[in-house]
């Protein structure tokens, strides 16, 4: 058996070992040469192509089971001791209860297999903002991206040291080898009710089994960095947030760092690297998905990017969406679920780059442009490292973070959201975030659609406890500091529809003069107006110099209908319903004083 200088680690290696019965166990370190074997292992295994490393140096593709090509909501749990504490937004199963089941499908499940052992840092190795966590999982995938994704290997075993505490991460694709049976795709328990993503929050512990894709699997991601973490944040004083950094330079020179919470694939990577279509203005990234803030001696709320890569949506990536994501995945990257080319690149829907006369689609089958199914799945990925992205910010790695000026938030909202509304203070902000959230689309698959689904700050998904204590932790954030220290709150809505169906805001570059008008708010120079709302942008106010959108258009984006919001008034009141008595007093004052201001 492998040994570390860390006893609980090599105690816990034991225990999962005689439970999953691997034929080998082994210590990842890293290394650039453990990465290539890893990579090499998929590719003789048929799990992995090379791309053409003329085209695309570094780059391989990957094509998931069918089944596996997204996280499972509906497998996702959270094992309070009690289910009060998961909250009436989370499935709850009593951990012993699910501790047996799983140990069930665990037993004997990494035969055939070996099982990796991967230390991690969330955040650079040392930060006093960064955490330890230790993934065991028989997929050679999760080895590469984790890789990609964390800080991994040597250096984060002996930063833990003898005795450091570290968050048990355990995965498994669910799928043993009899002897001589070799992987003929990608392995998975493909019955998505066999598959579990378990948290057990009390404990800081992850159980996850039958999945193989993205946060099933990566279990830095979502499963630590925010359902874990968010307990850790709650019981410690800070932040775990679904939220990108970004760093904005105003043409003096001026640079302000602004977090955002987006629910997933709501723009978050598209807005971490936008190039400003207004001149002299700069946006560097510093974080495309997850940001941990904390506060600093002066008081004010400083944010460290968990995640060393990015794991972002393939499909819509464009040169025009966003170039320097198009750049960035041109090497050293994984795609998965993309289509490959006769030629050895790789091609998807919304690419800007014409469609081949033929390619192998994402599961594998002859395509061609008159195709009735896409090239490459929806949720199709790119894992690329964050140090490769040209418009990185310098400080992205600082283990002291960056001060945020401002936090935006915001879903999909084809009506009554305007494109930009501050908040009036810290708990009318917290408000605003309890009530975001997106229309139900037919994807979803229930008979909900056109209903809006509130996702407060983006968490919904990534809960780890109850909701309405979640909203409670951000209230008492607010009262650790002076008020004029703490980030200023705008719900922003990139995603406002005309009566043709179309999108009235340009949105993706052109998002940068909503982020004009909000520095200008910072720094005391922009124009509002209030509103029963909060405080909109002043006729003129946004930059719409050289774009095609009318001040008639503007108008509409920026116009508060009564009407349309004291029907949303009324929704929201029942959607509050569902915290019960663990709604936060503030947040019903906030209601109340929104219902009065309609009138
Ligand atoms: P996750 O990685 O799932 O958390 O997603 P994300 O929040 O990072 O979303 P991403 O930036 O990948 O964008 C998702 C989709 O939204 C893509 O199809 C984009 O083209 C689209 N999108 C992003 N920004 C804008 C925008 O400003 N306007 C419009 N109309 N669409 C946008
Ligand atoms: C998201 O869904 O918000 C993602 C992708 O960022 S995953 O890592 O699969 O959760
Ligand atoms: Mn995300």
């Amino acid at each position: 058996m492998i040994q570390t200088p860390n006893k609980a680690l090599n105690e816990w290696i034991k225990e999962i070992a005689d439970m999953c019965q691997p034929d080998d166990v082994y210590l990842a370190d890293g290394s650039q040469e453990e990465y290539d074997r890893m990579i090499q292992i998929c590719v003789d295994a048929g799990l992995a192509t090379p791309l053409n490393p003329a085209k695309r140096p570094g780059c391989y593709l990957f094509r998931s089971h069918p089944s596996d090509v997204a996280r499972a909501e509906k497998r996702t749990f959270i094992a309070s001791k009690k289910q009060e504490d998961a909250g009436p937004t989370n499935n709850w199963i009593d951990p012993d209860e699910l501790k047996a089941t799983m140990r069930g499908l665990y037993k004997g499940c990494m035969k055939g297999r070996t099982m990796y052992v991967i230390p991690f840092s969330m955040g650079p190795v040392g930060s006093y903002i960064s955490k330890i966590g230790v993934e065991i999982s028989d997929s050679p995938y999760v080895v590469i991206n984790m890789r990609i994704m964390t800080r991994m290997g040597k250096a984060v075993l002996d930063a833990l040291g003898a005795d450091g505490e570290f968050v048990r991460c355990l995965h498994s694709v669910g799928k043993p080898l009899g002897p001589g049976e070799k992987d003929e795709s990608w392995p998975c328990i493909p019955n998505v009710d066999e598959k579990y993503i378990s948290h057990f929050p009390e404990e800081r512990m992850i159980w996850s089994i039958g999945s193989g894709y993205g946060g099933n699997a990566l279990l830095g991601k979502k499963c630590f960095a925010l359902r874990i973490a968010g307990v850790q944040a709650r019981d410690e004083g800070w932040m775990a947030e679904h939220m990108l950094i970004l760093k904005l330079t105003d043409p003096a020179g001026k640079v302000h760092y602004v977090c955002g919470a987006f629910p997933s694939a709501c723009g978050k990577t598209n807005l971490a690297m936008l190039e400003p279509t207004i001149p002299g203005w700069k946006v560097e990234t510093v974080g495309d998905d997850i940001a941990w803030m904390k506060f600093g001696k002066d008081g004010r709320l400083y944010a460290i990017n968990p995640e060393a890569g990015f794991f972002g949506v393939v499909p819509g990536t464009s040169m025009d969406s966003n170039p320097n994501a198009f750049r960035q995945i041109q090497k050293n990257t994984i795609f998965t679920n993309v289509g490959l080319t006769d030629d050895g690149d790789v091609w998807w829907e919304g690419s800007g780059v014409p469609a081949p006369a033929h390619l192998i689609d994402w599961k594998g089958n002859d395509w061609t442009p008159d195709s009735k199914e896409p090239a490459a799945h929806a949720n199709a990925r790119f894992t690329t490292p964050a140090a490769q992205c040209e418009v990185i910010a310098p400080e992205w790695e600082d283990p002291a973070g960056v001060p945020i000026s401002a936090i935006l938030i915001g879903g999909r909202r084809k009506t009554t959201v305007p494109l930009v509304n501050e908040s009036t203070d810290w708990n009318n902000g917290i408000f605003l975030g309890s009530i975001m959230g997106s229309e139900i689309t037919t994807a979803d698959i229930t008979d909900k659609v056109g209903q809006v689904r509130r996702d407060p700050f983006a968490m919904l998904p990534f809960m780890g406890y109850h909701m309405g204590d979640y909203l409670k932790h951000w209230i008492s954030i607010g009262k650790k500091t002076d008020a004029g220290k703490l980030p200023k709150i705008y719900f922003v809505n990139w995603f406002r529809k005309n009566d043709e169906g179309k999108f009235m805001w340009p949105g993706f570059g052109d998002n940068s003069r909503v982020l004009k008008w909000i520095m200008e708010r910072i720094d005391g120079t922009g124009k509002a107006v209030e509103t029963p709302i909060g405080n909109l942008p002043a006729p003129g106010a946004i930059d719409i110099s050289g774009l095609d959108v009318t001040e008639d258009d503007m108008a509409h984006l920026l116009e508060v209908d009564k009407e349309a919001w004291k029907i949303e008034a009324a929704n929201i009141r029942k959607d509050y319903e569902i915290y019960g008595d663990r709604l936060p007093k503030e947040l019903a004052d906030e209601l109340a004083k929104l219902e009065k201001a309609l009138g």
